[in-house]
């Protein structure tokens, strides 16, 4: 176990576990707070990302950063985001389960070291790789699952919500759910 941040996000930048490294511009490891009590994990990145090399900063990202915002919460301040693939997938593809498999150890790496109250999963790949494989987001975004004395709560990808703006009111009630957690845990 990594106890040294910036060794870890040194030694995952310079990751090979998987034919991803390939391709890729840039590793995108996280950003926010690593004290955060919540932790984002989002599927994988995409075009903009492997450019800048943060996680949701396309327009995707924009509309996680209204939401987040209208509830308090901020990358700058009080919560982390990370991906379980690291590296993008090309013509952004879902990951495959091998490159979930090799890459989620980096994630695992960075939940000990930030220890957060509660995960929160963004879509469904995200949710099936981190509470159940054969999860129904559409059903379930919004619950508390509770595994190994850990709560997660799936919700609704922001992409998702682009592509569907309808949706949008659902994911406003899940982060909702998310902010009044969070007050009880403060
Ligand atoms: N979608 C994701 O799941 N993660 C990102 O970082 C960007 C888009």
């Amino acid at each position: 176990m990594y106890k040294d941040w910036i060794k870890l996000e040194n030694d995952c930048k310079l990751c090979l576990k998987c034919r991803l490294a390939e391709k890729r511009n840039n590793v995108v490891f996280g950003v926010g707070n690593t004290k955060s009590k919540v932790l984002f994990v989002g599927e994988g990145p995409g075009e903009n990302e492997d450019l800048q090399g943060e996680p949701f900063v396309g327009r995707a990202g924009r509309l996680l950063d209204e939401m987040l915002n209208e509830f308090g919460f901020s990358r700058k301040k009080n919560i982390y985001i990370a991906n379980i693939v690291k590296c993008r997938p090309p013509n952004n593809r879902d990951p495959l389960p091998e490159e979930q498999e090799k890459c989620i150890f980096w994630l695992r790496e960075q939940f000990k070291l930030i220890c957060p109250s509660i995960i929160v999963c963004l879509g469904r790949i995200a949710a099936a790789k981190m509470i159940k494989p054969d999860i129904k987001i559409t059903k379930e975004h919004g619950t508390f699952f509770k595994k190994r004395n850990l709560i997660f709560m799936p919700t609704l990808h922001p992409a998702a919500i682009l592509r569907n703006p309808n949706m949008k009111n659902e994911a406003i009630s899940d982060f909702s759910k998310l902010k009044s957690y969070y007050e009880k845990i403060l």
